[in-house]
């Protein structure tokens, strides 16, 4: 992890309120590891005094051919003042960049799990599907099958999903007003396919809205299929010390909480303890 005053390269609107931000961060980018995340403080504005926890959707090599990779891409969505002001940087613009930070998808044992299973499923709501694009290139080059069911409220939130073609064999998308794909939510598609295929083996990975990644969870359980979950919580210093950000999972005393920042964010659904509450924001 490193905490290092980067430039921005680019910085492109996605519809009215979505942006994809790149940086020129090589030591980072090189160290990134799927489901990790990284915490941004604009410079030279005044107004805002915490970073902003961002999963680092992607890292691109530089133009130089066999170069590694050398810059951070974050993919956000406009909710307040510090993304408001995300959105107004500019090419060269300094942003103070602490990352990677988190374990991400766990090294350990999500490969093993994804080995096991038939197909591994990621489901993404919304802006959610900004933590699971380098765990999707990952499995891809592993010759994992995969799939994606993605929400979000209308076609303008199902950004990022381009992206994905090259590593799925399909995209569902579902959108609440049905301005794109069936009308719904992103459960109800992934449901469909759970109980189509009662025999199969899933692994699924999800990040979005709180309620959404429990009626997941609910699913997975049902089901009988693992789940790891990408947990987004408020997050004051993003390194384990504030203790701003712990959710409550399976385990007593001090052992039934865990930091989103340091613990997680990514975290296996059963072990989550699923209960209003546990979160600060939905
Ligand atoms: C590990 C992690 C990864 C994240 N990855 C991304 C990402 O890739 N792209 C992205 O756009 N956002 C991501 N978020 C959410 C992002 O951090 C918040 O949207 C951002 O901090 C809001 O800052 P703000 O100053 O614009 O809004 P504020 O003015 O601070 O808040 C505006 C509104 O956003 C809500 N909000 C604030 N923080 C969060 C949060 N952490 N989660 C959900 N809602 C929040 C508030 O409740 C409020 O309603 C991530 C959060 C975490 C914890
Ligand atoms: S954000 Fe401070 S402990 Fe997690």
């Amino acid at each position: 992890m490193d905490d290092q005053v980067v430039a921005v390269i680019e910085n492109k609107p996605l519809g009215s309120s979505y942006g994809l931000l790149s940086l020129d961060a090589a030591r980072q980018a090189q160290a990134a590891r799927p489901g990790q995340f990284a915490m941004v403080r604009i410079l030279g504005t005044g107004g805002v005094l915490l970073r902003r926890p961002m999963s680092i959707y992607d890292v691109k090599p530089d133009a130089a051919p066999h170069s590694g990779p050398r810059l951070i891409q974050l993919l956000y969505k406009v909710v307040g003042r510090g993304t408001r002001l995300m959105a107004g940087l500019k090419p060269g613009d300094p942003v103070a960049l602490l990352a990677p930070l988190g374990h991400g998808f766990f090294v350990e044992d999500y490969l093993e799990q994804a080995e096991q299973a038939d197909e591994v499923l990621h489901v993404a709501g919304g802006i959610g599907i900004a933590a699971l694009l380098m765990a999707a290139r990952e499995l891809a080059e592993k010759g994992f099958k995969q799939r994606l069911f993605f929400g979000g409220r209308s076609r303008g939130d199902l950004v990022g999903a381009v992206d994905f073609r090259p590593y799925l064999r399909q995209i569902v998308v579902v959108t609440e007003d049905g301005s794109c794909g069936c009308r719904g939510y992103v459960t109800g598609p992934l449901e469909d396919h759970l109980a189509r295929y009662p025999d199969r083996r899933f692994l699924l990975l999800a990040c979005g809205p709180w309620a959404m990644l429990q009626a997941t969870a609910e699913l997975a359980g049902r089901y009988g299929h693992r789940l790891l979950v990408s947990m987004e919580n408020r997050m004051g210093c993003g390194l384990g010390v504030c203790l701003g950000c712990c959710i409550r999972v399976e385990g007593e005393g001090h052992g039934a909480y865990q930091r989103v920042c340091t613990e997680g964010p990514v975290f296996w659904a059963d072990k989550v303890v699923w209960e209003r509450g546990t979160l600060p924001i939905t």
